[in-house]
């Protein structure tokens, strides 16, 4: 496995190498994050990761300098899992960076408690584009407004990279794998199942009952615990408008604050 740090050797070292399939994080790798590494050496010939924790997606009062940074140990993980190149660049990455709007969806769901986060997101992935002129790059489906926006903006932009999306990957009490559930308080780890759970019970129910009684229900039971959802919604996974009752492809989505940790997950129905 070789380490990059600049991209003028990315550029110059990954030039040989074809089918290419990145894999941009933030580091701090779960089975979440190696379970798109496992994808991506199914989908091509040559490994990329990125890490780059992107300060252009922080809010002011958001988590930037608590952002869990573990390069060694991540390093150690991805050479286990068969990666062949990491390119984990320097703040000088940003250094006269053009910048660049995301689409209007972008607005909707996290866009609204973060209303620049989406544009710093394909601000850095484009740059990570135009350094690493990946084939292919692989995002988790449980970011997945962040994964239609990407779609769209590249396929607006006329970029050839393909880009897939990898299955949410889960704890075995359902929680869906982030870097932030370690920063979760014990008590906070406790309840934070519950998200799950609650995804699960609107999906089952789906037919049989409205989509706000299923809303107002899951709500109510999360009151319960002390959890506010800042949003809980049943959606059309392309536009991110409501859905219909009559839909049969739906994003159920949420995202909810336990103590200062911003926890997001979705079950997508097809
Ligand atoms: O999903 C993430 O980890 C980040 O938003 C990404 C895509 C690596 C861009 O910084």
């Amino acid at each position: 496995m070789e380490i990059i740090d600049n991209e003028n050797q990315a550029k110059e070292v990954l030039k040989d190498f074809n089918e290419t399939v990145l894999v941009p994080t933030m580091g701090n790798l779960h089975k979440g994050h190696l379970s798109l590494v496992k994808k991506a050496k199914q989908v091509g010939k040559t490994t990329i990761v990125s890490i780059y924790v992107n300060p252009l997606q922080f809010g002011v009062n958001e988590d930037l300098d608590n952002y869990p940074r573990t390069l060694n140990d991540d390093l150690l993980k991805l050479e286990q899992a068969g990666c062949d190149f990491v390119f984990c660049p320097s703040d000088n990455i940003l250094e006269n960076i053009q910048k660049y709007k995301a689409p209007d969806i972008s607005k909707k769901l996290c866009g609204k408690s973060r209303p620049k986060h989406f544009d710093g997101v394909v601000t850095i992935v484009r740059k990570l584009f135009e350094v690493l002129n990946p084939d292919y790059a692989i995002f988790g489906l449980k970011d997945y407004q962040q994964f239609l926006i990407i779609k769209k903006f590249f396929k607006k932009h006329n970029f050839q990279t393909k880009i897939l999306g990898g299955p949410i990957i889960r704890e075995d009490d359902g929680l869906a794998m982030s870097s932030r559930n370690n920063l979760l308080t014990p008590e906070d780890r406790k309840i934070a199942p519950k998200i799950y759970e609650q995804l699960t019970l609107i999906k089952n129910n789906i037919k049989n009952k409205t989509h706000s009684e299923l809303i107002i229900n899951s709500i109510e039971a999360f009151k319960e615990n002390n959890i506010f959802p800042e949003y809980l919604t049943i959606l059309n996974p392309e536009t991110l408008e409501d859905a219909n009752e009559s839909d049969s492809s739906v994003l159920i989505a949420i995202a909810v604050k336990l103590g200062n940790v911003r926890l997001i997950d979705n079950i997508l129905i097809n």
